[in-house]
Parts: C-alpha cells; sequence; structure tokens
C-alpha cells in the first residue's frame, strides 16, 4: 500500500494555521488578533500558560520549513493568512501593512520554488482584534463586508500564484469556543455555565454567528469567482470539521439522534452550501433563535464553493437525551441537539486515545464521512485538509519517546487505507492534508501535545528566541529585581 494506491495528480501536504505556527507576534507590522488578547488576557486558560507570541517562528524560518516540506516530497501546503498582519486594524480603509504582505510573498514563492503548492486558508480564527472592539467580530453582520475586502486583498495580492483558496477554517470550532463553552476568544458563554467567560448568550449567538461566517464565505466567494477566477484560474472552497458518528445503541432513537448530531455538527454548513438553507431538524429544533436566510443571501451561500475540505480526527457515540433540552435557559447548541456524545460506551473506547482527550482513534470513520457526504450532498468534490494524531508533551513521554513515532504511523496508515477505499467507492477526493508538518501551538492544549511529523523545538534553532525578545528578557529581568544578567 502506497502511493499508487492513489490516482495520478492527488496531492498529499500538511496543514498548519497563522496563530499555531507563524510568531513574530509584534514584528513586521502585525496588529494583534484575538488570541493574542486572550493568551495574553487569561494565560490560565491555556494549559501551559503558553501563547503563539513565538510558536514556530515559521515568520523567520519559513525557508527551512519549506525545505523539509521538499525533503518529504510534499506536493502542498496548507497555511492560513493571519489577518492582522496584513490589515492591522482589519480593514482595508485602515492601512495595508506592506510588510505583512512581503512575508507572505516569500513564503509563496519559496514554496514555488520548491514545487509545493500553496493551499491559502484566509481565516483560522485569529481575527483582528480592531474588528472584535469596533462591532463584536462575527457576531455583527459589518463582519461581511470587512472579510470580503480582506478576501479580495488576499486575492490581488496573492492570487496569481495561490490557485487553491479555502476561505474559513471549522467554522462550527470557532463557535464552540468562541461563543458556546467560552474556552476560545471571544470567550463569550452564557451565565450559567458559570465559567470565567464573558456574559453572552450561547442560546442564540453560536447562530448568528454561524450565520454571519456563511455570508461572509459566500461574499468572498463572489467576488472571487466574478473578478478575480476569470484571470487567475484558481478554486476556493472552505473547510469544515467532519466527526463522524455511531449511535450509542442500535435503538430508533438514538439513531434518530446520531442523524441530528450530524445535522447540527456538519449539516449547519453542509445543507445551506449545498441547498441554500438550514437542516430541517435544526429549523425546528431552534425555532426562531436560527437566524433565516434571506433570499437573496440563500441563493448567494447555495453552490458557494467549488471544493469542500474536511479536517478528519476522530468519531463519536451519540445518545438520545431529550432532557438536554428542557431548560431553554440552558440552551446552546450542543444542547439543542438534545444528545450526549461519548468517545466510549459501557466503559470500552471507541478506539485508542491520542493526548488529546477528544480524539479516539477511528480510521473506519473518514471513510463513512466521505460515503455520506458523496450521498447526501451531491458527490462535491473534496480535499481532506486536515487529518491528524498527537503525543503528550508534558513530561511523560521523553523526546527521544516522542520519536517513536509507531502510533502516528498507524494512524495515517490506516486512515490512508480507508481513504483510497472512499476513492474507490467513487468519493471524488483530490487530496489529502496531515495535522501537521511541526508540533505546534495547539490552542487550549498550548505545547503540552505535539501534532507534528517533525519534533519541533529540539534544537536550539529558536529557542527562547532573545534574538527577537531581549527586551522582554530585561524587562523580566528588570521586574525581578536583578542586579546582573
Ligand atoms: C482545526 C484546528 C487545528 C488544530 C487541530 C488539532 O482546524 O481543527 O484548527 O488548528 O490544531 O485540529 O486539534
Amino acid at each position: 500500500f502506497n502511493r499508487s494506491n492513489f490516482p495520478a495528480g492527488f496531492i498529499f501536504g500538511t496543514a498548519s494555521s497563522s496563530y499555531q505556527y507563524e510568531g513574530a507576534a509584534k514584528e513586521g507590522g502585525r496588529g494583534p488578533s484575538i488570541w493574542d488578547t486572550y493568551t495574553h488576557k487569561y494565560p490560565d486558560r491555556i494549559k501551559d500558560r503558553s501563547n503563539g507570541d513565538v510558536a514556530n517562528d515559521q515568520y523567520h524560518h519559513y525557508k527551512e520549513d519549506v525545505r523539509i516540506m521538499k525533503k518529504m516530497g510534499l506536493d502542498a501546503y496548507r497555511f492560513s493568512i493571519s489577518w492582522s498582519r496584513v490589515l492591522p486594524n482589519g480593514k482595508v480603509s485602515g492601512g495595508v501593512n506592506r510588510e505583512g504582505i512581503k512575508y507572505y510573498n516569500n513564503l509563496i514563492n519559496e514554496l514555488l520554488k520548491k514545487g509545493v503548492k500553496p493551499f491559502v486558508t484566509l481565516f483560522h480564527w485569529d481575527l483582528p482584534q480592531a474588528l472584535e472592539d469596533e462591532y463584536d467580530g462575527f457576531l455583527s453582520p459589518l463582519i461581511v463586508d470587512d472579510f470580503r475586502n480582506y478576501a479580495e486583498l488576499c486575492f490581488k495580492e496573492f492570487g496569481d500564484r495561490v490557485k487553491h483558496w479555502i476561505t474559513l477554517n471549522e467554522p462550527t470550532s470557532y463557535v464552540a469556543g468562541g461563543y458556546t463553552t467560552g474556552s476560545s476568544p471571544p470567550g463569550r458563554c452564557s451565565h450559567w455555565q458559570n465559567l470565567n467567560c464573558t456574559r453572552g448568550d450561547s442560546g442564540r449567538e453560536p447562530y448568528l454567528v454561524m450565520h454571519h461566517q456563511l455570508l461572509a464565505h459566500a461574499a468572498a466567494v463572489l467576488v472571487y469567482k466574478q473578478e478575480y477566477q476569470p484571470r487567475q484560474r484558481g478554486t476556493i472552497g472552505i473547510s469544515i470539521v467532519a466527526g463522524w458518528t455511531l449511535p450509542y445503541s442500535n435503538t430508533k432513537r438514538d439513531q434518530h439522534a446520531k442523524r441530528r448530531v450530524l445535522d447540527f455538527m456538519f449539516g449547519w454548513l453542509m445543507d445551506p452550501l449545498t441547498n441554500g438553507n438550514y437542516p430541517h431538524t435544526m429549523r425546528s429544533l431552534v425555532g426562531s433563535r436560527l437566524p433565516n436566510f434571506k433570499e437573496e443571501e440563500s441563493k448567494l451561500v447555495k453552490g458557494s464553493f467549488e471544493f469542500v475540505g474536511l479536517n478528519y480526527y476522530t468519531t463519536n457515540y451519540v445518545a438520545n437525551a431529550p432532557d438536554q433540552r428542557n431548560n431553554i435557559g440552558r440552551t446552546s447548541y450542543l444542547t439543542d441537539y438534545g444528545a450526549n456524545l461519548s468517545s466510549e460506551r459501557n466503559g470500552i473506547p471507541i478506539g485508542p486515545r491520542a493526548a488529546s482527550f477528544w480524539l479516539y482513534v477511528y480510521p473506519r470513520g473518514i471513510l463513512d464521512i466521505l460515503l455520506y457526504t458523496k450521498k447526501k450532498y451531491n458527490n462535491p468534490l473534496i480535499y481532506i485538509t486536515e487529518n491528524g494524531i498527537d503525543e503528550f508533551n508534558n513530561g511523560t513521554l521523553s523526546l527521544k519517546e516522542a520519536l517513536m513515532d509507531h502510533q502516528r504511523i498507524d494512524y495515517y496508515y490506516s486512515h490512508l487505507w480507508y481513504l483510497s477505499k472512499a476513492i474507490s467507492d467513487g468519493v471524488n477526493v483530490k487530496g489529502y492534508f496531515a495535522w501537521s508538518l511541526l508540533d505546534n501551538f495547539e490552542w487550549n492544549d498550548g505545547y503540552t501535545v505535539r501534532f507534528g511529523r517533525i519534533k519541533d523545538h529540539s534544537n536550539g534553532d529558536v529557542a527562547i528566541d532573545q534574538y527577537h525578545h531581549y527586551k522582554e528578557d530585561v524587562g523580566i529581568t528588570k521586574e525581578m529585581g536583578l542586579d546582573a544578567y
């Protein structure tokens, strides 16, 4: 089983995102994003109190990283643009940061020089803080124009060389962390959850934010198709988290619950993108808290993609749990579907656990979600834009142990095997991106887990990057009242 089991031209790459990789947070004219604010304001919410200030320092080390990709024989690299690096205030009218544009030009050119295709995500959760401050970011419909303008700037500057665009990464995860549990920025949730979150309304805000993400996505796709695609001849899509589900038992109730959960997790995006409206289950269960598409919005969203990026990691059991819905005051999109998700059944896990608490290995799920997508959503063109597994980096494993990659090799092997099966079953998949090339900043887990195929920070290449951060270090020295360094 090897590369020849995949069709000619099938693309293999790795995926990344700006906040998780780039570093140089305060350099080159970059403005702050909501992730900068969050990690600095609430260091307790990140397991090791870390942040993406330096991350993999790809900003300074992109050439080495591209060299590694080339050495590994990769065809493509998926990365995201930091919106606030090119537009520090979030808006084109606030001024374009040419230094930021130059960085992405350098990265893109380096990739192309080495024969690696850039797949570019426009938004991987690091919203410019300025837009959050001005009008609450994606809670406001004002985001639609600003996102479109930002996207257009990227098409204009980079579209002569970038032929694959991804508007948004996992809108569902952005909504879950930012507006439901409040565990990631902008950190809003309903007060009943009793978390240390900014007071929000998780019965409504997730639906509103998703609505605006869909409209922003569609607006960017429209301008690309009308103004840029005719000359640039690239293609555009969106990346969606595509967890699979199994019914907890064979009862009708659990089977229905499973379908509802798929509608809420996957159909929430796939239905509007394919049919121009939210799934029927969602409309009836969420009622007036679910925004309506105006007729012209529905038309704009329907068909607004040329490929779907699916991010597959894991599968969950779903059990019917109507009680979840009882108390309207406690509503969130995670309770509206009236079901419980779990990784185990009668104490037996669905598969071996990785380091992340939510990641249990279930390779067959990638085949099942692909077949489901083919059947239910008219056989769209698909890229697997993420798939991967992590191990601990919290002192339980030495680097040497972490480098023994048996579990990761198994994971990729078995998922790729099921992927090749999906292709022979007629699913239209054209490429596969592993998450991730390097270990990186894993959001709330900081650097305590490693998703990389290459272990990073294992030498002094970056170290604590005092070369770029000597001022902060001297500041700390002073704060500590030290007399000498
Ligand atoms: C995603 C995430 C990545 C995560 C990866 C592992 O798109 O799911 O954005 O950024 O790091 O999924 O959890």
